[in-house]
């Protein structure tokens, strides 16, 4: 395992500061996050950091070092390693496991690769948490439902994902179950449905991030299909808010959906980034994405009932703040009045 040198951009956000506002989570523990130097993974490190001993396991495929806290202790390293993740490992209460190949497109492109990383990588961490003791939270994932029979989709929906990385959430939720059922050792999957916020980076970055770096450059917004399709698109900051409860909760061996209960269309989407970034920046549409889900809404109650969460940040709000940190961070200081040019850097906030 490389000790990675971490950077002076793993700073505290205001998306971060919004996460301490819940008082629930674990203190005084040991954690590993992996994925940890990514984007859900860094914010989620960033609230841990002040209270825990934070570990953080990543390759880096699509992280940054920049953006992984200083008090923490990075290990560069692959999640399908068993010898780097046992170490990883050891003396370890509390794993979040958010290690992973996110993009639905990638894992059209390449299964295996994603089934490699999402199950095997998964599969790896739930047996060396099994060695070491540890309670897992998992990064599960909306997709897991493809295309749902009702909306808003509850947790007892059945799982019938449309594209390869569902298949891979699918199986890794229902080894949460199973690891807490066999083993007894307390495990909790997180559906999370569209996740944004400051932090997000790379080709295959979510659609507000594409939208609003596009937006702020002046290009043409790129809308897939039709535009009809909807997503629940929930932010980072609520997204750690939900990772801590599920860390202290006594109901484990289950999963729950991380979402707002709200769903807008990517044609709406576009509308409002467009009148939040104050553009007129054409829209322009492709072909539908190959496994793309048309509708996703969470039902709310579970997590609300049994892990006291409920996501808190606004659609739009959170849409401005995003373009604000993009603004401050693509000027030089004392150039408030140009336009931005380039995107922000993953670190950057
Ligand atoms: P991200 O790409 O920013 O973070 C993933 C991190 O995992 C990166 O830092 C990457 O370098 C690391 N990683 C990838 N392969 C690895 C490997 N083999 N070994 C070690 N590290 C590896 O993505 P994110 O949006 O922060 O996603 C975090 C988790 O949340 C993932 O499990 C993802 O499937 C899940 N999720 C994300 C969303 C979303 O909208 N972003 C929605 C649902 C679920
Ligand atoms: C996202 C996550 C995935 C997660 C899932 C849960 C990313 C990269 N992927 O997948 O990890 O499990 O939510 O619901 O965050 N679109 C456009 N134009 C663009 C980009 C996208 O029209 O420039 C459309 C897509 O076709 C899709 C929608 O916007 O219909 C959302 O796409 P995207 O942000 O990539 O997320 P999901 O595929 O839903």
């Amino acid at each position: 395992m490389t000790q990675l040198d971490t950077g002076p951009d793993g700073e505290a956000c205001d998306a971060d500061e919004r996460a301490k506002d819940f008082d629930e989570g674990p203190h005084g523990r040991t954690v590993l996050v992996t994925g940890g130097a990514g984007f859900i993974g860094s914010h989620l490190a960033r609230a841990l950091v002040e209270e825990n001993e934070v570990r953080i396991l990543d390759d880096l495929t699509t992280g940054s070092v920049d953006a992984v806290p200083d008090d923490a202790t990075p290990i560069e390293g692959d999640v399908t390693d068993r010898a780097t993740v046992e170490e990883a490992m050891a003396g370890v209460d509390i794993v979040f496991h958010q290690a992973a190949v996110v993009s639905v497109d990638e894992s059209v492109a390449d299964p295996p690769r994603s089934h490699r990383v999402n199950v095997d990588g998964t599969l790896t961490v739930l047996e060396a948490a099994r060695e070491a003791g540890a309670r897992v939270v998992l990064a599960s994932s909306a997709a897991v439902y493809g295309d749902p029979g009702t909306l808003p989709v509850t947790i007892d929906e059945p799982m019938t994902p449309r594209s390869p990385y569902g298949a891979d959430k699918a199986a890794v939720d229902a080894y949460a179950h199973a690891y807490d059922a066999t083993y007894g050792i307390p495990v909790v999957a997180l559906r999370y449905f569209n996740v944004y916020g400051p932090g997000q980076r790379g080709p295959y970055s979510g659609v507000i991030e594409a939208f609003v770096q596009r937006a702020l450059a002046g290009e043409p917004l790129t809308i897939h299909g039709d535009g009809e399709q909807t997503r629940d698109f929930v932010h980072v900051s609520d997204v750690v808010k939900a990772n801590l409860a599920a860390a202290t909760t006594e109901h484990t061996g289950t999963a729950y959906n991380v979402g707002t209960g709200e769903s807008v269309t990517v044609t709406d989407l576009a509308a409002i980034v467009r009148e939040e970034a104050g553009t007129d920046a054409d829209v322009r549409h492709e072909s539908a994405r190959t496994g793309d889900v048309r509708h996703s809404r969470a039902a709310t109650g579970r997590a609300r009932d049994r892990l006291g969460f409920e996501a808190r940040v606004p659609l739009r709000e959170g849409i401005a703040d995003l373009i604000g940190v993009r603004v401050e961070t693509s000027q030089p200081s004392g150039s408030a009045e140009q336009a931005p040019q380039r995107p922000a850097d993953h670190g950057d906030v």
